[in-house]
C-alpha cells in the first residue's frame, strides 16, 4: 500500500518539460491561453481564417442552448479546403499519402494534385449515381485510399457521409443505413488482414436486404475474391469512377453545411447517430492540428495509426491534417501484420515526424518488447499523440523512452465523436507534461469538473468533467432526435454538456482524465453499451436474463464480462462450454467482434435490488476481484456472493 502511495505521489510529480529546441520552433508560444481567454470567440474568428471561404463570415457564434451556429453566414466547400487550395498554391506536387498496403510490397505515393484528380472523378461519378446535396451516403471501407477520396468527393457535392467501420456486422451496418435513410453505399469487395483476404460486399449485400432505398452501391476492388454482383445496384469502382473527367467544378455551402454523421455507442440499445457540420468543425480540426500536433507542411510526415472509421480518422487524417497540407502515412494494416517490428520500420522507411495512437496499441507494443523499436532509427520522430482511453503512466513513459527516446512531446488528447475535434490536451512546446494527464482545456475551450450538484470544483478535487460553453466542432445534434441530444447531453447539468466522463484537478489544478463514469465501455479505445450488448445476449434464444459490465483489463484499458441466465429448457444442458461460445460468437456477428465478451458467467440468477434493478456496481466488483460492498438493498444478498464464486471457478478453468 505505502508503495502504492508512493507509485502514485512520483506519477503526479513527474514532470517534463520541453526542450528548448522544440519550444524555440513549435506553433504554440506563450501568451496563446491569455490571448484565447480573453475573447474566445474573438479567437475562434481568428482561427477560422485559416480556411479558404468563398464568402468570408461576419457571425461568429450564435447560441440556443443546446443548439449552436458558428460563421453561419460564410461560405465554402469541404474538399476544397482539404485539396484544391493547395494546388492553387503551388503545392501540387507534395506527397498527401504516403500508402502502405496490410501485405508487404504494396504501396502507393499519392501527390495533392493526385488526390485532386480523384476526388474530381469521384464527385462526377457519385452525382452521376445520383448522389446530390443533403443526401447521406453510407460507406464500409478498408484503409485505403478510396476511403478518403470518397470522404471528400461525397461533402464536396454537399452530401454527408456515414462512414462504418469495417469490422461492424451487416445488422449494425444495416440499422446505420436505415437511421439517416442513405440511398448510396459505397464499399470494397473485401480487405486484407495479415497478408489474408475476407469479404467485405457479403455484409453489404446482407445489410442491404432491410434496406429497400439503397439505389447504388460503389465496389472498389481490392482483393480479386468472388463477388456476388446485383445488377442495376452495383457499380465498380473501376468502371465508374475512373472514366471520369478529372475536373470537377466545386459549389460553394453554407457553414452550417451538413458535413457528416458517425454513429457512436450511447447508454442505450440504439446507436446514436452523431451529426455534424461543415465550418465550425473543419475550424476546430485544423486548428488543433495545428497547434496540438504542431503541423509543419513542409517538413512532417504525419502518421495517425487510426482507423477512417472512428472520429480520430476523420479529424486526424482525413480533415485536419488535410487542412493543414500536411504529407502522411497510411497504414491499411495491424501492428504485427508483417512482424513485430512493422510500425517501427514504417517510420524508419518513411522518417514519420509525428505518431499519433491509442494506449491499447502502446501496450501492445511494450508487451511484445524493447528489442522492436531498439531496432530501428526512430531518430526521425518528434512528437507523440494519444488517444481514446485513459494512458496509464507505465505506458506512457515506455511511449517516451523507448518510442520518443527522452526526446519528443507527448500529447494525451481528450475528446470524443460528439466533441469532433481535441479539447483537452497539452500543447508542446509549452506545456510541461505529466505521465497520464490531460492537462488543461486548449485555447478557446472552457471545461469545468463539477460535482453531483454541478458545483465547480478546484485543485485537488475530482467528479464530473463539463463543457461549459459552445466550441465549433460540437455536434450539432443526434440524427432525427433533437430531444435524446438534449436528454443525453445537457440535462445533467444544465447549461453544459456533460460529457459522461470522471476527471480529477490535481494539487496544480491540472486535469487528470478518469475513464466513463456511465454504462459506456471503453474497450482497446473503442466506446462500447453495455446496454446494446446485453440487448444482443437476450435477442439469443438460450438467454432469459443477462448483464455485462467492464471489468479493468491491463492490455485493453476495459474488458467486456457478462453474466447471464439461461432460459429453463436450455439450463438443462450439461454443455456451458458451448453454449458460452455460442454467445460470445452471437455478439460478435450482431455488433462486432470487438464487442465480443472476454468473459459470460452463467449464473442461475442475477443480483436485484428489491426494486428489480440489476446491480451493475455490484457485478463490476465481481467482475474485478474487489470486495463487495453493501449488499443489503439486495432481495437476496447471497445471490452476489454465489456468482462471486462462480466467477472464481471459471477463473481457475480458464487458466
Ligand atoms: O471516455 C473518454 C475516452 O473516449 C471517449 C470518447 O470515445 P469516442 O467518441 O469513441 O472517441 C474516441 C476518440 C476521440 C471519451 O468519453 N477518451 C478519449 N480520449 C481520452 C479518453 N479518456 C481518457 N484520456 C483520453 N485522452
Amino acid at each position: 500500500m505505502a508503495e502504492a502511495k508512493l507509485e502514485a505521489w512520483l506519477e503526479e510529480n513527474r514532470r517534463y518539460a520541453p526542450s528548448p529546441d522544440f519550444s524555440a520552433r513549435a506553433n504554440a508560444q506563450p501568451g496563446i491561453y491569455e490571448l484565447a481567454d480573453a475573447d474566445p470567440e474573438g479567437w475562434w474568428r481568428q482561427q477560422a481564417e485559416r480556411l479558404t471561404w468563398d464568402q468570408t463570415p461576419t457571425k461568429i457564434l450564435e447560441w440556443d442552448a443546446p443548439f449552436a451556429r458558428w460563421f453561419s453566414d460564410g461560405t465554402l466547400n469541404a474538399s476544397v479546403n482539404c485539396v484544391d487550395r493547395h494546388v492553387a498554391a503551388g503545392r501540387g506536387d507534395q506527397v498527401a499519402f504516403h500508402w502502405i498496403a496490410d501485405a508487404v510490397g504494396e504501396t502507393r505515393t499519392i501527390t495533392y494534385a493526385q488526390l485532386l484528380e480523384m476526388v474530381a472523378q469521384a464527385a462526377n461519378a457519385l452525382q452521376e449515381l445520383g448522389v446530390r446535396a443533403g443526401d447521406r451516403v453510407a460507406m464500409y471501407m478498408p484503409m485505403i485510399p478510396e476511403a478518403v477520396v470518397a470522404m471528400l468527393a461525397i461533402v464536396r457535392l454537399g452530401a454527408m457521409h456515414s462512414v462504418v467501420f469495417g469490422g461492424f456486422s451487416a445488422d449494425a451496418l444495416a440499422s446505420r443505413i436505415l437511421d439517416s435513410d442513405c440511398h448510396f453505399v459505397i464499399t470494397a469487395d473485401g480487405a486484407f488482414r495479415r497478408g489474408t483476404a475476407s469479404p467485405l460486399k457479403p455484409a453489404v449485400d446482407e445489410a442491404l436486404k432491410s434496406c429497400p432505398n439503397v439505389q447504388a452501391v460503389l465496389v472498389v476492388r481490392r482483393t480479386e475474391g468472388e463477388v456476388d454482383w446485383v445488377p442495376g445496384r452495383d457499380h465498380w469502382w473501376h468502371e465508374v469512377v475512373q472514366r471520369q473527367s478529372v475536373q470537377h467544378r466545386p459549389e460553394s455551402f453554407p457553414a452550417e453545411q451538413p458535413l457528416f454523421l458517425m454513429y457512436t455507442s450511447g447508454t442505450t440499445a440504439k446507436p446514436k447517430g452523431i451529426f455534424h457540420t461543415t465550418a465550425g468543425y473543419l475550424t476546430q480540426v485544423a486548428t488543433t492540428y495545428f497547434y496540438v500536433f504542431d503541423a509543419k507542411p513542409d517538413s512532417d510526415v504525419c502518421w495517425t495509426a487510426a482507423d477512417i472509421g472512428w472520429i480520430t480518422g476523420h479529424s486526424y487524417i482525413v480533415y485536419g491534417p488535410l487542412i493543414n497540407g500536411v504529407t502522411q502515412v497510411m497504414y491499411e494494416g495491424l501492428p504485427d501484420s508483417d512482424g513485430k517490428d512493422r510500425w517501427w520500420r514504417i517510420i524508419e522507411e518513411y522518417g514519420v515526424t509525428m505518431l499519433y495512437t491509442a494506449p491499447t496499441t502502446i501496450r501492445t507494443l511494450m508487451k511484445w518488447g524493447d528489442e522492436y523499436p531498439q531496432s530501428r532509427d526512430l531518430s526521425s520522430l518528434r512528437l507523440l499523440g494519444s488517444v481514446g482511453e485513459p494512458i496509464n503512466p507505465e505506458a506512457w513513459m515506455w511511449y517516451r523512452e523507448q518510442v520518443g527516446r527522452n526526446n519528443c512531446p507527448i500529447v494525451d488528447t481528450w475528446w470524443q465523436t460528439e466533441t469532433g475535434a481535441l479539447m483537452i490536451s497539452p500543447l508542446p512546446g509549452i506545456s510541461v507534461t505529466k505521465p497520464g494527464a490531460g492537462m488543461r482545456a486548449l485555447p478557446g475551450i472552457q471545461v469545468a469538473i463539477v460535482d453531483n450538484e454541478g458545483r465547480h470544483l478546484g485543485k485537488g478535487e475530482g467528479g464530473y468533467l463539463t463543457i461549459t460553453h459552445p466550441w465549433p466542432s460540437m455536434t450539432r445534434g443526434i440524427y432525427g432526435d433533437p430531444e435524446r441530444f438534449f436528454e443525453t447531453y445537457w440535462s445533467r447539468f444544465p447549461g453544459s454538456y456533460f460529457a459522461g466522463d470522471g476527471a480529477k484537478y490535481d494539487s496544480d489544478g491540472d486535469i487528470w482524465l478518469l475513464g466513463r463514469v456511465d454504462d459506456v465501455m471503453n474497450v482497446s479505445g473503442h466506446r462500447l453499451s453495455t446496454t446494446e450488448i446485453e440487448h444482443a445476449l437476450v435477442g439469443h434464444h438460450a438467454v432469459a436474463e443477462a448483464a455485462v459490465v467492464g471489468a479493468s483489463d491491463d492490455l485493453t484499458g476495459q474488458a467486456v464480462v457478462a453474466f447471464v441466465t439461461l432460459k429453463a429448457h436450455s439450463e438443462t444442458s450439461d454443455d456451458h462450454a458451448a453454449i458460452i461460445e455460442q454467445l460470445r460468437i452471437h455478439v460478435a456477428t450482431q455488433i462486432s467482434p470487438i464487442a465480443r465478451p472476454r468473459q459470460i458467467i452463467l449464473t442461475p440468477e442475477l443480483p436485484k435490488t428489491r426494486s428489480g434493478k440489476i446491480m451493475r456496481r455490484l457485478l463490476r466488483d465481481v467482475a474485478e476481484h474487489r470486495s463487495l460492498g453493501d449488499v443489503t438493498t439486495l432481495t437476496d444478498p447471497t445471490v452476489v456472493a454465489m456468482i462471486a464464486g462462480l466467477m472464481e471457478i471459471h477463473a481457475s478453468s480458464d487458466d
